[in-house]
């Protein structure tokens, strides 16, 4: 990785196509970096000379005697590579290259000059097509953006930089303090990673807010994930849906399997929060940054209204925030603050009454007792009480607490509401119109310190052996789809469940496995050209006996010489049929950025209609399948309903982790179900599969 040390922290900086004219780009980044108070040398480079802003101008960025960490290129792109060639034979460290007009629009080549320059001569580049860079440790703001940014703790790494600009404006109107702000652009040179593990490390970031519209590697990004500190949170805004969609997949799971589903699960599972809307995410990095850990899960709603107090609980439910309902700790900590028709219940309700004194007691209360762990402050305006004293006992309990307990406030009401939210925003706070927002901001912090703990792998055994023999005899036989007794033997070959079964190719063979086998079984045409086997009669169930196997063969060979006369028909398939139980799939597929994805659902409609399924990175462990198979929301339906027991989700995990270790070892599977995995109150089987293969040149 790059150290981007002199990228955040220019010594002295250089503008090159710093202009005279105000409005022009080069103009308004000479003066933010101005107007940022930047401590270092300046030194605008425009060849017509003179001064901009009472700073002398140099002609060229060879003419200059000291040293430059930092060039802002803001020349036209015709003459961008030379200005990029010069300042790196100068010596400069970093350019920001904010032309645009390279690869962006297909101008690959001087893009990939530029930057063999630079590198020449040790030289850095962030961009082209970038709105420049603002940090607040130097601090300077070398953006073409708003000139004022607020100092603090939210570093915004953007892939776009048009959004990158708005959210400069946005972070402004809503008072919220930033480390860094830093679009990628092009990414010619420096990648988000880069800028990522430089923020991991430079001691005053604690919230990244990111915006991604893609990843070239998913898993890189994802390992690297692990490396920040454990205090720091991401927030990400993904914008893009589907790209895999597109992709014609023979299996299951890889229709099933849009990128965007992908990059939800890789989040999840590389503790990244991801928001849905820009709102959401402006909340929840504001809280974030505002807040500490949460101590533990008791939260309790502070209200001067039964109303807006239920909507909050409400909100809660929803999101799965908990209100403690410990009537003694609630009685102890709050009868006393409240006139006799309020209720100590949660929501603790105030009553209309209640001003700043009422509120400054009860709040107080609820931050010294240990077994609060956070706080929603409610507030409906009324007419009873002024709205300044209010106010100032939310700012007294935020700089009084605010460091130790998480206190999230909703004001609801006309305009001397709004005035307080502002006045609250303006000092960090967490104040919200809306409850729901403030509710689901609650939630973003306790998800984002939920503990991950080390992934831990168990070891498995596989006959690995037998799977490598299965794969390359179908790929000496020129097939990239496996036979399902194929894809089968690889499954028991990787210690799945999978009821007996044989290939026969006589009546006589059929009838010597099925009563090996024992009664009741199954028999189906085994056939690379019959896909849909039971549509043309290739496929017979609850065969009872030595008759109705003999019968059963018969009928399946005519049947599909008939329907498919051109068919190689292998032979017939005797398996053991199996009793009903719960029917599930589990599969595999292969997305462009993230690798090997593992997919959990249940059968029928859940995944046909409802798409009721959930992903994960592979391979994963026991725990996080766990969470997985939680995430689906026919998960009741294994829990047991109507009298039923409990299946056996043990038996499922078992399952999916031997896939997820399966195709980690054999890459060139590139798709695989499991369709269906029939779950008891006792174990698992696989039924049927199907396999893929794919060979990587
Ligand atoms: N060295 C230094 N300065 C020079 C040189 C040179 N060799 N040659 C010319 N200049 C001066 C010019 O004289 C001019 O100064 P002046 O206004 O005092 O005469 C200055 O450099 C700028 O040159 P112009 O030709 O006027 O270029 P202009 O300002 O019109 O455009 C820019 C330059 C802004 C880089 C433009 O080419 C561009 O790329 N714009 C898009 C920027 C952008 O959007 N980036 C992506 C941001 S993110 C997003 O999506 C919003």
């Amino acid at each position: 990785m790059a150290d981007l040390k002199y990228l955040f922290n220019p010594r002295h900086v250089a503008v090159v196509g710093a202009s005279h004219k105000e409005g022009k780009i080069g103009h308004t980044v000479l003066k933010n970096i101005v107007e940022s108070g930047y401590k270092g040398k300046i030194y605008p480079i425009n060849p017509k000379g003179g001064e901009i802003l009472g700073i002398k101008v140099h002609e060229s960025v060879s003419s200059i005697d000291g040293e430059i960490d930092l060039a802002l290129i803001v020349v036209p792109a015709s003459i961008a590579v030379s200005a990029v060639e010069e300042c790196a034979k100068k010596g400069v460290k970093f350019a920001v290259v904010i032309t645009s007009g390279f690869s962006e629009i297909g101008n690959i080549e001087a893009e990939k000059e530029m930057v063999e320059k630079a590198r020449a001569n040790g030289m850095r580049i962030l961009g082209p097509n970038v709105f420049g860079i603002y940090s607040a440790s130097a601090p300077i703001n070398a953006t073409f953006g708003p000139s004022k940014i607020c100092p603090g703790n939210i570093a915004v790494i953007s892939q776009s930089g048009a959004l990158g600009i708005a959210m400069i404006g946005k972070t402004a109107e809503e008072n919220m303090g930033l480390s860094t702000i830093v679009s990628i652009g092009n990414k010619a040179d420096i990648t988000e990673a880069d800028i990522m593990s430089y923020v991991f490390n430079d001691d005053i970031t604690k919230v990244i807010f990111l915006y991604i519209e893609g990843l070239e590697n998913g898993r890189e990004f994802m390992e690297l994930v692990k490396k920040k500190p454990e205090n720091m949170q991401i927030v990400a805004i993904k914008a893009g849906r589907s790209k895999v969609g597109a992709r014609a997949v023979a299996s299951h799971t890889g229709s099933l399997a849009g990128s965007d589903k992908i990059f939800d699960a890789a989040f999840k599972q590389a503790g990244i929060l991801r928001a849905e809307s820009l709102e959401d995410g402006f909340n929840w990095v504001a809280t974030l940054a505002a807040c500490p850990k949460p101590a533990g899960k008791n939260v309790v709603i502070i209200t001067n209204g039964g109303g807006i107090g239920v909507l909050a609980a409400d909100a809660c439910e929803k999101y799965g925030v908990t209100l403690t309902s410990d009537m003694e700790l609630l009685k102890k900590t709050f009868e006393n603050v409240m006139p006799k028709f309020g209720s100590y219940k949660n929501p603790v309700d105030l009553t209309g009454q209640a001003g700043g004194a009422e509120y400054r007691e009860a709040l107080e209360r609820a931050l010294n007792e240990d077994n609060i762990h956070a706080i929603i402050a409610l507030y409906c305006q009324t007419d009873m009480t002024p709205l300044e004293p209010l106010m100032d006992t939310f700012i007294e309990m935020q700089e009084k607490y605010g460091s130790k307990k998480p206190i999230i406030y909703s004001l609801f009401g006309g305009e001397g509401t709004e005035e307080i939210l502002e006045k609250l925003k303006s000092k960090g706070i967490p104040a919200f119109g809306d409850v729901e927002d403030a509710v689901s901001s609650l939630k973003a912090l306790y998800t984002a310190y939920e503990k991950r703990k080390e992934e831990k792998m168990d070891e498995v055994e596989m006959d690995e052996e037998k799977i490598r023999k299965v794969i390359s005899s179908v790929l000496e036989d020129g097939r990239k789809q496996l036979l399902g007794t194929e894809a089968k033997e690889i499954m028991a070959a990787a210690g799945i469940d999978v009821p007996p079964f044989r290939v026969v190719k006589s009546i006589g063979e059929a009838v010597e496995v099925a009563e090996e086998i024992g009664y009741p079984v199954v028999m189906k045409v085994v056939s690379e050209d019959i896909i849909h086997k039971t549509d043309v009669g290739g496929v017979l169930i609850d065969i009872d006996d030595k008759k109705e196997v003999i019968e059963g063969y018969e009928a399946i060979m005519r049947n599909c010489r008939q329907n498919v006369p051109k068919a190689n028909i292998r032979g017939i398939e005797i398996a053991k049929m199996v009793p009903h139980g719960v029917e599930t799939i589990v599969g595999a597929t292969t997305d462009s950025s993230f690798g090997k994805v593992l997919m959990f659902g249940l059968g029928g409609i859940y995944v046909e209609v409802l798409k009721d399924v959930a992903f994960r990175v592979a391979p994963v462990s026991k725990r996080e399948i766990g969470k997985m198979i939680r995430e689906i929301s026919s998960y009741p339906l294994l829990l047991g309903v109507r009298g039923e027991k409990r299946k056996d989700i043990d038996s499922i995990i078992d399952s999916i982790y031997r896939i997820g270790i399966l195709v980690n070892r054999f890459p060139e599977i590139s798709e695989l179900d499991i369709n269906p995995l029939m779950v008891y109150e006792k174990g698992a089987k696989a039924l049927d599969a199907r396999i893929n293969i794919e060979v990587k040149k």
